[in-house]
């Protein structure tokens, strides 16, 4: 039997993006919010790296930043809590994972049910983890892409909002493939928060069901 349905969803969104790196998913997603096409707000960008490049990029922004390093906190769970703290300080309705690197465990998932979104580059189930781009490339795979799902404390298994497809040439290297998907990342993302916020879906088992088709990604 499937799960029985569960309501949704985030109304009012205030965003709370997580990085650990470049920040070019941030950049998509900032843009998208200037531009009028994702009706929200950045509110805070936490990073766990204090050298994160999108931290350069929020600033020059606006957006708030914080700064959480795993390693100033003793359990994962410590760790967890301070981020969520973090995040409800600025009313953070929609956690969006933008190249985070730390799992996130049951406390910190709990605090935000159904509204923490991550994006992978892969078309998941295939290639979890790290490398995902190498993962395909060693496993010979014609296509690969990019999923933008739920998060889970499981790594990246929760319901899948949105995929796009991104073909793998016979002379791609991991860097060429991984700049291919990363441009199909900057298109999806922005798309599938907004139609996260939108409302008007429902998670029944896996499945994230849109109500109206033209709000599938
Ligand atoms: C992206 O490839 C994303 O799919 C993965 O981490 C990378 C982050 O890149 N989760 P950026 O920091 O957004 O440029």
């Amino acid at each position: 039997m499937p799960d029985p349905m569960t309501p949704n969803s985030p109304s009012a969104a205030a965003l709370g993006v997580l990085i650990s790196g470049r920040g070019s998913n941030l950049r998509a997603i900032a843009d998208a919010v200037t531009a009028g096409e994702i009706p929200a707000t950045v509110a805070i960008v936490v990073s766990n790296d204090a050298e994160a490049g999108g931290l350069a990029l929020a600033r020059e922004r606006g957006i708030p930043t914080s700064v959480l390093r795993h390693r100033d906190f003793g359990t994962r769970a410590d760790y967890d809590l301070a981020l969520v703290a973090e995040l409800r300080r600025h009313n953070v309705t929609l956690v969006c994972l933008a190249g985070f690197m730390r799992l996130l465990g049951p406390d910190f998932c709990a605090a935000f049910p159904d509204a923490i979104l991550n994006i992978h580059p892969s078309l998941l189930p295939s290639f979890p983890g790290t490398h995902a781009q190498r993962q395909a490339l060693e496993h010979g795979v014609k296509v690969s892409g990019a999923t933008v799902h739920f998060v889970t404390p499981a790594l990246d298994a929760g319901p899948i909002v949105a995929q796009a497809v991104v073909p793998v040439e016979d002379d791609d290297t991991e860097d060429t493939l991984s700049a291919r998907i990363l441009e199909a990342e900057h298109r999806l993302y922005p798309r599938a928060i907004r139609d996260v916020i939108h409302g008007e879906w429902q998670i029944g088992g896996r499945r994230v069901v849109f109500e109206s088709p033209s709000r599938r990604v």
